[in-house]
């Protein structure tokens, strides 16, 4: 973060103050349901926030939020939590994970990356929280949903029981 400026950091670190409560400080979750932010690919942040402020994405807390941000705003707020470290607590049930595995290498390492670290504008699931994952597949699979997108819609149904669902987050979480 270093060549933007300590000032520019401290701006932005201020505007992230209320997204605290559910995120975290710096980024890191603490709510259940609700992911976390450090070192995600932040034109992923940048297209999410959007697609609150435009409807195509619905969560009552985010989208009247994200409504009262500029482009600007959730630019740089996208480039501070993408330089803070992501973070992952490294545990898991080791059968889970290694079923997990497989099930992300088969299926989603084309977009999502070998390592899960969202490359090009696609998210980072390394280190995401495991409930969260679950939640998202869940979101993608109902058509109509709060989150609708063409492609996932057609990977999540891939994850055809909840134990795949489990499994590939329980990997993607201890990343
Ligand atoms: C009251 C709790 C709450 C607050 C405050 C909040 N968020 Fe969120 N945020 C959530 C939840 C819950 C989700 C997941 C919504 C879903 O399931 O689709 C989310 C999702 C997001 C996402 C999408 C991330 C992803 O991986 O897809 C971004 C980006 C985001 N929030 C940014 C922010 C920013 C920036 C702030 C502060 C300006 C903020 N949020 C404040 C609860 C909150
Ligand atoms: C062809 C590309 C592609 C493949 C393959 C793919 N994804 Fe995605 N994924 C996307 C896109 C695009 C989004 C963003 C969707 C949106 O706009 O909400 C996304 C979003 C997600 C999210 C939401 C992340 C967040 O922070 O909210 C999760 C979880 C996810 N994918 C899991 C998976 C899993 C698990 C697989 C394998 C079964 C997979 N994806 C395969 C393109 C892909």
């Amino acid at each position: 973060m270093k060549h933007l400026g300590e000032k520019y950091v401290d701006t932005y670190r201020m505007r992230t103050a209320l997204c605290k409560t559910c995120h975290g400080k710096e980024g890191y979750s603490v709510r259940p349901l609700t992911p976390n932010l450090a070192g995600q690919n932040p034109v992923y942040i940048v297209d999410q926030f959007s697609a609150f402020a435009d409807g195509r994405r619905k969560n009552y807390m985010m989208s009247n939020l994200a409504a009262n941000f500029t482009q600007e705003d959730m630019i740089k707020i996208a480039i501070y939590y993408s330089h803070e470290p992501a973070f992952s607590d490294g545990k898991a049930d080791p059968l889970l994970v290694e079923e997990g595995r497989k099930l992300y290498s088969n299926y989603c390492t084309e977009c999502h990356g070998k390592n899960a670290n969202g490359p090009k504008g696609y998210a980072r699931l390394a280190g995401q929280r495991a409930d969260y994952i679950v939640k998202a597949l869940k979101d993608f699979k109902q058509p109509g949903g709060d989150r609708s997108s063409s492609i996932m819609y057609g990977r999540a149904q891939l994850l055809r029981t909840e134990e795949h669902m489990q499994a590939v987050a329980a990997y993607l979480s201890q990343l």
